[in-house]
């Protein structure tokens, strides 16, 4: 069989659902004929998930610079070791967040100007862009809300000030492109999973069968 790969992800906010969705929507594809290769960020590969560690600790005072690269070195592993190859063996890679993360976060939630965090952020994607990203948008407060119902343990990025986590969410609910579609993040998970299911069998007409 020799098809092109499809990249899938997930976008948005903290709270806003992506995980919850990931697994149902994965499962979707199963149904639909086809093994998907299920990734997060950062994460995923070993060296990864220790720069999650380093990322998401509470005791680490990370600068702004220090943070980028280091989401950067998790997505430049990720992208060489698993993804790349996936999509060249015609695999479907469904990511829970990427490269459009690191626009939100480090642009427009830290600030750090676009000449420095762009050339970067698409050398560590080796310059690949999703078929389709689906950002699931939904208000500050909500995603707050269901994460402090949800009893999680803080992280660093969830300790982040409102503001920061306003900028993010603003960013998000601008962001329009080819393969950027916006999911309404309030609906109940099998509406989220009907309306991400639509966006998937359109995105790769023949691929996978409507229903
Ligand atoms: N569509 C939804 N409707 C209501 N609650 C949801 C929905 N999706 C997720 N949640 C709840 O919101 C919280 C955050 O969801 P999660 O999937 O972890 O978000 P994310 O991965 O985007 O940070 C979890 O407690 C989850 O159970
Ligand atoms: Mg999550």
């Amino acid at each position: 069989m020799n098809r092109p790969g499809l990249f899938l992800v997930l976008e948005g906010s903290e709270g806003s659902g992506k995980s919850t969705l990931l697994e149902p929507l994965a499962s979707r594809i199963r149904d639909a004929g086809e093994e998907p290769v299920v990734v997060r960020e950062p994460g995923t590969t070993r060296a990864a998930e220790f720069a999650r560690q380093a990322l998401l600790d509470p005791e680490h005072t990370l600068g702004p610079v220090a943070e980028l690269f280091f989401y950067l070195a998790a997505r430049a592993d990720l992208v060489q070791t698993v993804i790349r190859p996936a999509l060249a063996a015609g695999r479907v890679v469904l990511s829970d967040r990427f490269a459009l993360s690191t626009e939100a976060y480090q642009m427009a939630g830290r600030g750090l100007p676009p000449e420095v965090v762009l050339p970067a952020n698409s050398a560590a994607a080796d310059r690949l862009v999703p078929d389709l990203t689906l950002i699931l948008d939904l208000p500050p407060a909500v995603g707050q809300a269901r994460q402090v119902a949800a009893g999680k343990r803080l992280d660093r990025l969830d300790r982040e000030s409102a503001e920061f986590h306003r900028r993010v969410i603003e960013f998000y609910l601008a962001v329009r492109g080819d393969g950027v579609r916006h999911l309404d993040g309030c609906l109940p998970p099998d509406r989220l999973l009907q309306a991400a299911w639509a966006e998937v069998v359109a995105v790769a007409p023949g691929r996978f069968a409507a229903g």
